[in-house]
């Protein structure tokens, strides 16, 4: 039998994505890989160590700071080019700190523009939380629920 597979794509300036993508990549109950999608200089993505193929993947966990802001251009950009998304099951997660903009339903889009199945979506709010408890049940109900 072929081993499920899991990726998690996630980017993050200060760090709060990124430990929340770890907490998801070692909560997953198979295999993943974890791949940050980061800038060069110019501000175009580094694209030597990202992974892009999703062919190997049965889910493909995907996060983003909120920004109503500005649009966050790195989750969009790694979306734009990624590969092998067709008929993909995909989860997103962001994280913010107040008042959620429209990034969650920016990438929901960009995803199914490109044939993705959209299988869940949560939006994490440190403040919301309180402890490191209900910050892993959460995101422990967040995982099983995709999975049923
Ligand atoms: C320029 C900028 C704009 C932001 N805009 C919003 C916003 O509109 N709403 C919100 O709730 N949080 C906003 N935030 C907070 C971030 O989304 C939040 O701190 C997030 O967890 C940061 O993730 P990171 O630590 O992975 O970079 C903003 C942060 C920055 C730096």
């Amino acid at each position: 039998m072929i081993q499920k597979r899991a990726l998690v794509v996630y980017s993050s300036s200060a760090g709060y994505t990124r430990h929340i993508a770890k907490d998801i990549a070692d909560m997953i109950p198979f295999e993943a890989d974890i791949t940050e999608v980061k800038t060069l200089q110019d501000h175009k993505i580094d694209t030597r160590e990202t992974i892009f193929d999703c062919e190997p993947y049965a889910i493909i966990f995907v996060g983003s700071p909120d920004s109503a802001l500005f649009p966050s251009p790195l989750i969009n950009s790694w979306i734009s080019i990624c590969e092998k998304i067709k008929g993909k099951d995909v989860a997103l997660f962001i994280t913010y700190w107040g008042y959620p903009g429209t990034k969650l339903r920016e990438m929901e889009r960009m995803f199914r523009d490109k044939g993705a199945n959209i299988v869940g979506s949560l939006g994490i709010n440190p403040n919301e939380i309180g402890s490191r408890e209900s910050e892993l049940l959460l995101l422990k109900r967040f995982i099983s629920k995709i999975q049923n």
